[in-house]
């Protein structure tokens, strides 16, 4: 790799990589909650038979992925397969009619029915403790959580990695797409694309069994072939000696210190289906698409307002402001694609003052990580406010 000078380059790595691996070993979920994951989906997915007959219920995101925090919530896809012939049932129906049915069910609280949103969702806490939320016939979520379970399996660092960013975007308050920072997803791939240029991943999506031709695997229109097997793999690409040396400490430095100073918020796109960066002319990502509400949904009677949180802009950004102004689509100033839906920023919740905030948190890590002591790691993820 370009080893640039850096000033602030620490010359050990060692404490860091100890403090991290005590760190990730104490915010592993305990199997106890998985026991209490495993009865929750069950519960859902009977319910799920018993409103709409045939119905499959998958989990995606962290619960589906292997990185999921301690406490993190539970993210599940709900499938039908409808009788020939008969209606298909709308998101918004599906909504409604599994919302009602967990109202009448004393295990599950705090039940909200996100009809409007981009995805439309049911939030839910249950009594066992377990918050979450239930989506309807999202094939791309569910391939796009294999394809980064694939990654983990690679290589036992990136999950290490990954918890610690994403304790770290948590706890410094930057881990919220509904108020222009980034989800959890979206910092998943910013430390792929991390990895991918270090050499300790390979890009999953051109690897093909046998060095043929990438297929093309329809998905929503979509192309969502990967090279998922991973036992396999290492016929078809090794990880460089370097980058096999290096600790999980010197990789978390890396991280930060690549998107504090080297990345170009303002050119380059993240990539990793590409394996590195696009720019934002190639993608024609250089301007905010702006679009006025949509006419027949002007005409709808508005919603009641705790149906969407004020500020949500990723999942609320197709209803119409009360005025009516037109509503901001798709920002461009931090661009991260979308593995798959390849016109998808992952970034776009990010505005003009949430990236400010974003790239000053970076720099404060890499700072950080860079001075000597111990407790580095508590450092770094030290509440914000
Ligand atoms: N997802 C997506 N597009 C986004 C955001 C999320 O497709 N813009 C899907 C992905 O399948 C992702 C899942 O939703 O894996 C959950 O996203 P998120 O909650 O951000 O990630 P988790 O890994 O579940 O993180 P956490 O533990 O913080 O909930
Ligand atoms: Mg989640």
């Amino acid at each position: 790799s370009d080893k640039k000078y850096d000033p602030y380059r620490p010359t050990s790595f060692d404490q860091i990589t100890r403090d991290a691996k005590d760190f990730c070993q104490e915010l592993m979920p305990k199997p106890e909650e998985e026991t209490r994951k495993l009865a929750l989906l069950q519960k859902l997915s009977d319910i799920a038979v018993e409103v709409f007959g045939e119905a499959e219920v998958l989990p995606f995101g962290s619960s589906g992925n292997g990185l999921a925090l301690a406490n993190a919530d539970m993210d599940v896809c709900v499938f039908l397969n409808p009788k020939e012939g008969s209606e298909e049932v709308s998101p918004v129906e599906f909504v409604e009619r599994i919302g009602d049915r967990l109202e009448k069910d004393s295990d599950f609280e705090n039940i909200l029915q996100l009809k409007r949103a981009r995805v439309p969702i049911v939030k839910l806490n249950h009594v066992n403790g377990i918050a979450c939320d239930i989506g309807y016939q999202n094939d791309l979520a569910i391939w796009n959580t294999r394809l980064l379970r694939a990654y983990c399996r690679i290589d036992g660092r990136v999950r290490d990695i990954v918890v610690i960013i994403k304790i770290w975007a948590k706890r410094r308050k930057i881990n919220n797409p509904y108020t222009g920072s980034l989800s959890s997803y979206a910092y998943v791939l910013l430390v792929i694309h991390v990895l991918q240029r270090q050499g300790v991943l390979p890009n999953l999506q051109m690897i093909v069994a046998g060095n043929g031709k990438v297929p093309f695997w329809d998905c929503q229109g979509f192309n969502r072939y990967f090279f998922e097997d991973i036992p396999n793999l290492s016929h078809y690409w090794q990880p460089t000696p370097e980058s096999q040396r290096q600790s999980i400490g010197e990789l978390l430095y890396e991280f930060f210190r690549y998107y504090a100073s080297e990345f170009r918020y303002a050119n380059h796109v993240v990539s990793i289906r590409s394996g590195g960066l696009l720019t934002k002319e190639s993608k024609e990502w250089t301007k905010d698409h702006t679009q006025p509400p949509p006419q027949q949904q002007q005409q709808q009677p508005l919603a009641p307002l705790s149906e969407a949180p004020a500020e949500d802009t990723e999942q609320a950004q197709s209803a119409p402001a009360a005025d009516s102004k037109p509503v901001v689509k798709n920002r461009y100033l931090f661009c991260i694609e979308d593995p798959f839906e390849l016109n998808h920023n992952v970034g776009r919740p990010v505005d003009r003052y949430s990236l400010f905030t974003i790239r000053g948190e970076f720099m404060r890590a890499a700072k950080i990580l860079s001075r000597k002591g111990d407790g580095v790691i508590n450092r770094l993820c030290v509440e914000r406010e």
